[in-house]
Formats: structure tokens, C-alpha cells, sequence
């Protein structure tokens, strides 16, 4: 990832300038000082270019103007839309607009010029600090596989600077977003790794790894998780060469004594579907079953980076879902953590069987104020939803509501979806306590949350179905197409919000 630095004016007019300048207008398409000083530069050239566009000044708009006069240089405008909507996240996706315009212009170096008009509340330091903050997460790219790559097909930008007069206070407040955007890119790169370079026994150790953050981190095997009684999580494992882990990473950054918050991951590292086997056509999209897992070590990597004022918890249940001679079939029937028995009728339905686990251990050791899971566990979910919105299941009316708040400021959405006794009863069965799948296909999100919450003990908890949301087929604005890191910026800012006060 390209991390920008900052200046206080625009190399315009300079020897030695950059190769373009990118201006963000609003739907007013009321040229910025700057942008007034060099359209009279160039005798009218931009505004005469403007106003034969199409270009609006709406959200997701750009207009690359070519042919001024200081060599090879470009003129790049942003549409910011309506002065009244702007906020942090617009300059985060249109600065991320601009690293697409600037890389498919082939441009080597840019100044993103951040100048708003005074109708806009959001402070210029801000603005500028997140504009930085979403161009360096779209300049993120997973390419260590491609041995063979011309440069003329990398993306040619690499050197980017956000201009604005308030630098030292933009610096201050992009250091810790410059930091965050750093464990969205580790998250990215662990959720794009294929299954045989992530596994339970590797992504345990890239955990370890976080110790070097502030992070304590504790690696349960199977051995200890046996002796715990984690028959659903160990059940799911067993068909694997791999060793199952459980990981628990905890940031001390609260009162003492002070009862944490607790995040919970699926970490299923490749989803065959087990004895259940997967079609083979798209079977490869399975690595990403541990995207919750990713998430959750993501956010503590960023409370860590930015020594956030909170007591945190994230525990998650790594496991591989392989079919062999000792995979779990069919009609086992395992006892969780819980004392609960489950009958396992799809070796496929895994991501609750891991949580079950997770989720009991988490509130059983460290009685969390709240506690939140993400998992990509139903594809029913995208059926629901699509993939831009992540499923929000909630006991608590409170936590689901500071989520869905939080996940509009950053962008990471989410739709509330109902849970109710009448669900709860599908996955009841005659044989045990309960059952791995309903018997339709209806309503296949929501029960697989109903499993879930059998395992919380009325601890307040939210569930986020990132079946979805966690990869992205087309890029988004901020993000290149592929792994998101969905969960990332919301869990942090959630955290933020509502527990840092
Ligand atoms: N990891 C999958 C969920 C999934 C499916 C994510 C497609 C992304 C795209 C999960 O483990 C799974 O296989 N779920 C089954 C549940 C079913 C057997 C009740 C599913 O959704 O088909
Ligand atoms: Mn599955
Ligand atoms: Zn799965």
C-alpha cells in the first residue's frame, strides 16, 4: 500500500511538480481557490473543460483533464456531491475514486488537493487526514504471487500527497488511520492467502506474531480444547492433517478490572463442506471462510496500533474443513463446550459448530459487556442481501443499533434480520439438544443465528452473516476487488464509539 505524505501548497507552477492534481469539487462544481489560480493559468482551460463534461460534481463522478501546460500533467476532478452530505467517509471514497482515475491515466505521482468550501462542516485536518486514509487502502493490491508481471501492467502510481494548508493537524489525526490502514491490508492479505499457505497451525502463528503490538496472545491445541470439552469446534477439525487452534488475543488498553468487549471469529481456513462435500465449480472461494476470523484479528491489530482506551477480547476457532478417513460424518452426534449436544446432519453447516465453542468459551472465561461474532456462515445470506450488506442478527436492541451506526460512518453496512421462537424450534430434533440444519430451505440465515444464540448465555451479542460482504467481486470505493477486511473499520470505530467515551 502507497502511504501519502502531506504538503501545504500544490507544486503548481513549480519546476519540479507532480504529475497531476487532483481537486474535489462539489455538485456546486464551484472551482477551489487553487483550482481558480491555475484555470487563469491556463486562460479558462478547466473551467471551458468543465462545462462541456458531463461531469456533476456528484459522488463517484471524475473528469481527467489533459493537456495543460505544465508537461505531462493531468487535472483531475472529484465529484464530493451535495456540500450538506459530506463527511469523513465521502473524502475516503473519493480520494479513493481518484487513485482509479490516476492509475488508469498512468500517472507515477499526484497531489490530491483538499480544499472545501466553508458549507462544509467537516474540519480541513480531517478531511485531508481521511482522504489520505481511503487512498491508501485502495492502493492496496495482493499481488506477491505474480512472479511475471510487466511494470506496464502494475498500477504505475506511487507517489501521492494530500495538500492542505492545516498539515500538522492532518498529520496528527492520519497517523493512527495511516496505522489502521496498515491492519486492513494485513487482514486483506490473510483473507486473499489460499488454504494451503493459511491454516489453522500458520495463521496461529501469524497471531503470535501480533505480540510485538501490545497484544497478549494465548494458542489453545487440540489437546487443551479436548480437555475443555469443545467436542462441536474439535468435531469440524478432525478431518484435517492440521491442527485445530483456538487463539485468544486480548488489548489492555482499559480501566483495570474493567469488563471487556469481546469479538468472536469464524475461522474455518478452507471449507470443503466436509463429508457433506462442496460442488467443485467455485470451491476455491472456500480460502475466505475464515474472513471473520480475519476481522477480529484485524481489530485488535488496530486497537493495538492506536492504544485505544478499551479492555477487548477476540477469540477464534481455527479449524479446516476437510473430508478423510477420520472426518466427522453425517449424523454425529457431538457434545459442545455447553454440556448442549448437537446432531451433525451437514458436515457443510461447520461455521456454527466452531462458534458454538468460541462463543461459550468467550463469555464463560471473560463475561464481556457485549459480545460480537462475525462469520461467513450462510450463503443463504447473500441471497438475502447481496454482498454489499452483512446480515446483523442482535439479542440487544442497544448493540445492534450502535453496529448499524457505526457501520454507516465507516461505510461496512448491515441489515437487521429477526430471531424468534418460532425459528429457534427448526433446529430442533428428536436424537439431541439440537441440530446443525433446519429441515427446509427457508429462512437458512436465520436459523443458522438461532444456533448461534443457544451458545451466548444472554450475554448482550450481535451476529454479522460477512458471507457477503467480506470479498468483492467488482472493486468497491475504497477497496480493490477481492478480500475487504469487512468488519475491520466497523468493529473499530463501534469500539470507538460506544465503549471509549
Ligand atoms: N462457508 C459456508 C457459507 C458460504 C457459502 C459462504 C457460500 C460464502 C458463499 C458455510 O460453511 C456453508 O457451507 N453453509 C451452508 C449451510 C447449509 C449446509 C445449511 C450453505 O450456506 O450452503
Ligand atoms: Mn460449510
Ligand atoms: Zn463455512
Amino acid at each position: 500500500m502507497l502511504t501519502p505524505k502531506f504538503r501545504a501548497q500544490p507544486s503548481t507552477g513549480s519546476k519540479k511538480h507532480a504529475h497531476a492534481f487532483v481537486f474535489f469539487l462539489d455538485d456546486t462544481c464551484a472551482l477551489t481557490p487553487s483550482l481558480r489560480t491555475l484555470d487563469s493559468a491556463h486562460s479558462g482551460l478547466i473551467a471551458r473543460a468543465l462545462a462541456a463534461s458531463e461531469f456533476e460534481g456528484k459522488t463517484g463522478q471524475s473528469l481527467v483533464i489533459v493537456g495543460t501546460k505544465d508537461a505531462a500533467s493531468h487535472v483531475v476532478l472529484i465529484g464530493l456531491g451535495s456540500t450538506k452530505n459530506v463527511k469523513e467517509i465521502t473524502l475516503e471514497d473519493a480520494a479513493g475514486h481518484a487513485v482509479s482515475a490516476l492509475n488508469a491515466h498512468k500517472i507515477h505521482s499526484a497531489e490530491l488537493v483538499v480544499e472545501l468550501s466553508s458549507a462544509i462542516k467537516l474540519k480541513p485536518a480531517a478531511a485531508a487526514a481521511h482522504a489520505a486514509f481511503g487512498a491508501k487502502l485502495k492502493t492496496y493490491r495482493f499481488g506477491k504471487y505474480k512472479t511475471k508481471e510487466k511494470p506496464k501492467d502494475k498500477p504505475t502510481l506511487h507517489t501521492l500527497e494530500v495538500v492542505v494548508r492545516e498539515t500538522d493537524g492532518a498529520k496528527k489525526i492520519a497517523t493512527t488511520l495511516l496505522d489502521v490502514a496498515d491492519a486492513i491490508g494485513f487482514t486483506r492479505d490473510i483473507v486473499s492467502e489460499p488454504g494451503n499457505v493459511i491454516h489453522p497451525e500458520s495463521l496461529a502463528e501469524l497471531c503470535k506474531g501480533l505480540a510485538k503490538h501490545g497484544l497478549k496472545v494465548e494458542v489453545l491445541g487440540e489437546a487443551q480444547m479436548k480437555k475443555l470439552g469443545m467436542g462441536s469446534l474439535l468435531g469440524v477439525g478432525q478431518g484435517s492433517v492440521k491442527e485445530s487452534k483456538l487463539v485468544i488475543l486480548q488489548w489492555s488498553g482499559g480501566k483495570k478490572g474493567d469488563k471487556p468487549v469481546a469479538l468472536v471469529g469464524k475461522g474455518v481456513t478452507f471449507d470443503t463442506g466436509g463429508i457433506s462435500i462442496k460442488p467443485a465449480g467455485g470451491m476455491e472461494e472456500m480460502k475466505f471462510d475464515m474472513a471473520g476470523s480475519a476481522a477480529v484479528i484485524g481489530t485488535l491489530y488496530t486497537l493495538a496500533v492506536r492504544k485505544a482506551k478499551v479492555n477487548a477480547v477476540g477469540v477464534v476457532g481455527l479449524v479446516e474443513n476437510m473430508p478423510d478417513g477420520n472426518a466427522q460424518r453425517p449424523g454425529d452426534i457431538v457434545t459442545s463446550m455447553s454440556g448442549q449436544t448437537i446432531e451433525v446432519l451437514n458436515t457443510d453447516a461447520e461455521g456454527r459448530l466452531v462458534l458454538a465453542d468460541a462463543l461459550w468459551y468467550t463469555q464463560s472465561r471473560f463475561k464481556p459487556k457485549a459480545m460480537v461474532d462475525l462469520a461467513t456462515l450462510t450463503g443463504a445470506i447473500l441471497v438475502a442481501l447481496g454482498s454489499k450488506r452483512a446480515g446483523l442478527f442482535s439479542n440487544d436492541d442497544k448493540v445492534a443499533e450502535s453496529l448499524a451506526r457505526a457501520g454507516e460512518e465507516v461505510g461496512e453496512i448491515m441489515w437487521r434480520l429477526p430471531l424468534g421462537e418460532d425459528y429457534d424450534g427448526m433446529i430442533n430434533t428428536d436424537v439431541a439438544d439440537m441440530k446443525n440444519i433446519s429441515d427446509g430451505r427457508e429462512a437458512g440465515s436465520i436459523t443458522a443465528a438461532q444456533f448461534l444464540q443457544r451458545f451466548v448465555n444472554d450475554v448482550p451479542w450481535a451476529h454479522l452473516d460477512i458471507a457477503g460482504s467480506a470479498w468483492c467481486k467488482k472493486p468497491l470505493a475504497t477497496v480493490p476487488a477481492g478480500a475487504t477486511a469487512y468488519g475491520v473499520r466497523l468493529l473499530d470505530r463501534w469500539i470507538a464509539n460506544v465503549y471509549e467515551g
